[in-house]
């Protein structure tokens, strides 16, 4: 690059003239504009100041809603949110699939959490384990497309060398396959124990199943 051009930018005195300060229009333009950034540059410095305060109260006003799991209405409000997270470990399942053993009359399903607080539960295979013992609210929810004349699911806990029934739901379903559409749901609350899988069982081999997240859930929610 040719020096001339290199230095082309810089304010030149006219010929002749030399030594003598005098300004070019260009260099008042130049000034003004370098006045500009330089109030431009207060104004960003200023505005982001602000929004850094901003930040810093929303961030104490989310950690104080992470603390106390719910908006600050002293004296109003209800009172279950202001209770530790940890107090309430909630899961809820839908279904990935559905199986028969040949060797059983009964269908079983496979679970996955949808929606998850604390770590009091587990899905596990065909069951659910649970992690923290406590009194929990069950529930269980099951759709079915089966001609047979009755469908219905067990709730079951399986835990320190015995398994237990916690509660049954039972329909009765109409013949003709375009109406044989009906879905099964209880709830129940119960003392679960550390190690406790806990499994929804249908006792029908090849039972038909409606796997849709709205239609077969199960849940937890530990009180
Ligand atoms: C159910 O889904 C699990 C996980 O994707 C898979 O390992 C298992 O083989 C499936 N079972 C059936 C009967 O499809």
């Amino acid at each position: 690059m040719p020096a001339s051009s290199l230095f082309s930018l810089a304010p030149k005195g006219p010929p002749g003239n030399m030594g003598v300060p005098v300004r070019e229009p260009a260099l008042s333009v130049a000034l003004w504009l370098s006045w500009g950034a330089a109030l431009g540059a207060v104004a960003c410095a200023m505005a982001l100041l602000t929004q850094q305060t901003e930040l810093q109260s929303l961030r104490r006003e989310v950690s104080r809603l992470q603390r106390t799991g719910g908006p600050s209405q002293k004296g109003e409000g209800y009172p279950w949110q202001s209770l530790p997270e940890q107090q309430h470990s909630v899961l809820h399942l839908v279904p990935i699939n559905a199986t028969s053993k040949d060797d059983s009359d009964v269908t079983e399903v496979m679970w996955q959490p949808a929606l998850r607080r604390g770590r009091g539960l587990q899905a596990q295979g065909y069951g659910v384990r649970i992690r923290d013992a406590g009194v929990y609210l069950l529930y269980s929810q099951v759709l079915f497309q089966d001609v047979t004349f009755t469908m219905g699911q067990v709730v079951s806990r399986e835990g320190q060398g015995k398994q237990e029934t916690l509660f049954r739901c039972i329909r009765s379903m109409p013949s003709h396959p375009d109406r044989a559409y009906n879905s099964c749901y209880s709830a129940g609350v119960f003392h679960l124990h550390q190690g406790d899988i806990l499994s929804v069982i249908i006792p029908r081999a090849r039972a038909k199943l409606n796997l849709s997240p709205h239609g077969t859930f199960l849940g937890f929610v530990k009180l």
